[in-house]
């Protein structure tokens, strides 16, 4: 078995902990200064400062990689994206920026829709070429572990299609991808004003493919005003955890819907973007344990408000970031984008943005017991920076210091500065 020491990172950032961070726990990343970590095959042994480590171990049986100068990080998991799609929609784009808003393209046919005719007639092997380009550039940011939803063919083809692709990449890339159902991504045309006919299609005919072939862990769907009501997606929620799948939600983006309390009644492991939760949604998201996973590149794309984090996590919440990558309203995957706007206009600390990069990401896809912290028994996922200290993170704005990244314990990315 391959054996590995970290030594003399200038800042160890462990996020020790195998549960999700809530409230202040947020800002307590376990810093170890001149830190190292031990790795045996794919798992962390142990970690402690460089002087520690050095007087347990006999040196000759690692391979030692000299982080001095670096800080080192659990890898990044970005634990809500749409990355497995047939072209781009970035004439939508230019619309916004001349004042089209994202749900009036949507109600003339753009929008999520306007993708599915791509979808469906992309072959696996285009799907999967995309996809795998766009885990190559998620990987150079750092990130370990992606999060991936079906939703861009609301048939059952598509739907299998989709989940298939990211079930086959996960077999050949590094990075991890845990896989979501989203069906009910949105209402096509022949099914407006039919919402609970859908979902029940989707119940009856897809869904118990998708669990019979092990393609999809979560189910989700789009509760939004023009799209799935409450009651609809309560329905249709309460089937999907029947059926064995874990719950995440797209709720109070563009309205305050309810979609937070919603996440809480059915038990979701996450609401997502929450830009108008209520502060009756907050209080029940912390006191049921759902993770509030905020998405403010989207926000930041779509000119809206920020999701309010800081109160979020003043309140108690456990909250985490993610990308949201999409064709439509977020092309991006950028991670030194998401710590910029967590800590210029969510007002969250760079200790809080890290947590909700790492473990409490990890918590979001139910894996916090095996990644999204460096400590003994994690998967030895980690990312190395080229500079010292965790305040380069939004300070160096806008700009990726991932050097390496280790997945697994193998290096899978370096990059040399010239
Ligand atoms: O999370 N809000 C719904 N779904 C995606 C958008 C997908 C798209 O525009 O294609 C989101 O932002
Ligand atoms: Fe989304």
């Amino acid at each position: 078995m391959k054996k590995r020491y970290i030594r003399h990172a200038s800042e160890l950032v462990t996020c020790r902990g195998k549960a999700p961070k809530f409230g202040k726990e947020m800002a307590d990343i376990g810093l170890i200064r001149d830190g190292g970590v031990l790795i045996h095959g794919d798992k962390i042994v142990e970690t402690g400062t460089t002087e520690e480590l050095d007087q347990k171990i006999n040196m000759e049986e690692y391979e030692v990689l000299d982080a001095s100068g670096k800080t080192v990080l659990p890898g990044f998991v970005d634990s809500h994206t749409h990355f497995i799609f047939g072209e781009y929609r970035a004439d939508e784009f230019s619309w916004r920026l001349k004042g089209d808003s994202y749900m009036s393209i949507m109600e003339r046919g753009g929008g999520i829709n306007a993708t599915v005719i791509p979808t469906r007639n992309a072959s696996e092997e285009e799907l999967k070429e995309a996809g795998r380009d766009r885990l190559n550039r998620m990987l150079e940011f750092g990130v370990t572990t992606v999060e991936g939803k079906s939703g861009y063919g609301m048939d059952c083809d598509t739907e299998l299609k989709q989940l298939r692709v990211m079930k086959k990449l996960d077999e050949e890339h590094p990075v991890d991808i845990v896989r979501t159902f989203l069906g009910p991504h949105s209402v096509l045309p022949q099914w407006k004003g039919k919402e609970r006919e859908f979902l029940d299609e989707m119940i009856r005919n897809v869904m118990p493919k998708v669990r019979e072939e092990d393609l999809a862990e979560f189910a989700d769907i789009f509760t939004e005003q023009g799209v799935f009501n409450i009651e609809d997606s309560e329905y249709y929620l309460t089937k999907a955890k029947e059926m064995g799948f874990k719950l995440k939600i797209h709720a109070d983006e563009m309205y305050p819907l309810g979609g937070a309390q919603l996440a809480a009644r059915v038990g979701a492991v996450s609401a997502d973007h929450l830009l108008k939760a209520s502060d009756e949604g907050i209080r029940q998201m912390k006191e049921s344990g759902v993770i509030s996973t905020l998405l403010p590149a989207t926000a930041f794309c779509l000119k809206e408000e920020y999701a309010p984090g800081r109160k979020m996590i003043d309140e108690g919440c456990a909250v985490a970031i993610a990308s949201d990558l999409n064709p439509g309203s977020c092309f991006t995957n950028s991670i030194p984008l998401l710590i910029a706007l967590g800590c210029i206009y969510m007002n969250m600390s760079v200790e809080e943005v890290i947590t909700a990069l790492t473990i409490n990401g990890a918590a979001a896809v139910d894996r916090a017991d095996r990644i999204g912290s460096i400590e003994p028994g994690k998967q030895a996922d980690m990312v190395f920076l080229k500079y010292p200290s965790i305040y380069y993170l939004p300070y160096h704005t806008g700009i990726n210091l991932v050097e390496t990244v280790i997945k697994k314990g193998e290096t899978v990315y370096h990059k040399e500065w010239i």
